[in-house]
């Protein structure tokens, strides 16, 4: 058997087979979790989150204690010796003398690679910048595969930030390489697509267009996956606020949508959805908050080779 990956910077790291594995132990954990509840007994998580983050940090932990591990770090950088100078090469040797794995975000793209070439374990990247957020990407294929039975024959709709939105790149490059998915990307003329990303959905055999009406788009979409405008990623508060309504899903832009169409965001939200859209089952994205768990849970057994 070949082995799993070390780390994990980008979803493309992983192979399609090493991807349909890990969906298919999650789905195994969510049926029986309590079948692994000591399979990480003894082994220490680092979450190290220099950026903010609710879903992630707290996912991560929650998954390696509900596999009996322990978890170490921090969520304010300023508490550790950051705050005196340290690099972040010598922060990944230093934290894997006393952990098995580190999962970290950062506000800079690379540095989860950069911490994964000092690091004596393997390195989980949890979002930099607005590069890419590999283990949201396994989060929505298990939330797809869970709510529509298949990871293939789907048109995904994307909305909002396409330019900064990490769990979008993540994502896009990666869905694009399973079996007949189009992508219609849906922002401002100001936020659209990096071309990087959209070269690889083009490379990778599938077809994409590029428009800034929700509306029209809305009815030929098996998904559609909504994003936040982020503030923390635009250099002027005039544009971000001129773009950060753009895109409000309702109700009643709902009524546009396919019966069997589900509607995930990677959260936090702004505005971009209404709080009435909640109450539609089609509405997806606390579920997928769930998952999110779970997911990390495969990813963790699986990164340290454990039954
Ligand atoms: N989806 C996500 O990355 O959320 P957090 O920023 O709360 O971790």
């Amino acid at each position: 058997m070949s082995k799993f990956i070390k780390n994990l910077i980008t979803p493309n790291d992983l192979s399609l087979d090493q991807l349909n594995d890990l969906i298919s132990l999650a789905q195994d954990i969510v049926k029986n979790p309590e079948l692994f509840f000591k399979s990480a007994e003894g082994k220490v998580l680092a979450s190290l989150f220099y950026e903010p983050s609710t879903r992630t940090k707290f996912s991560f932990d929650t998954a390696m204690l509900r596999l009996g591990g322990s978890v170490i770090g921090f969520s304010d950088p300023s508490t550790s010796s950051t705050a005196k100078g340290e690099t972040i090469a010598d922060s990944a040797k230093t934290v894997s003398q006393y952990a098995d794995i580190i999962v970290v975000r950062h506000p800079k793209e690379g540095t989860a690679l950069l911490m994964s070439k000092h690091a004596d374990c393997p390195v989980i990247n949890a979002g930099d910048g607005g590069h890419q957020h590999p283990t949201q990407t396994l989060t929505d294929l298990l939330t797809i595969n869970s709510c529509l039975g298949r990871l293939e024959n789907l048109t995904v709709g994307v909305c909002g930030d396409l330019m900064f939105g990490r769990t979008i790149h993540s994502l896009v490059t990666c869905m694009s390489r399973f079996s007949n998915i189009n992508f219609v990307f849906i922002s401002p003329k100001e936020l659209t697509m990096p071309e990087y990303v959209k070269e690889t959905v083009t490379k990778n055999g599938k077809t994409y267009v590029e428009t800034n009406n929700l509306e029209k788009a809305i009815p030929k979409l098996d998904i559609l996956y909504m994003s936040r405008v982020q503030r923390e990623r635009f250099v002027s508060e005039e544009e971000y606020m001129r773009l950060k309504d753009y895109f409000v899903l309702t109700s009643e832009k709902m009524s546009l949508a396919k019966k069997d169409m589900i509607v995930m965001h990677p959260l936090p939200r702004v505005n971009e959805i209404a709080v009435e859209v909640d109450s539609d089952p089609r509405a997806k994205y606390f579920e997928q908050v769930k998952y999110g768990m779970y997911v990390r849970m495969a990813l963790i057994l699986k990164m340290l080779e454990l039954k």
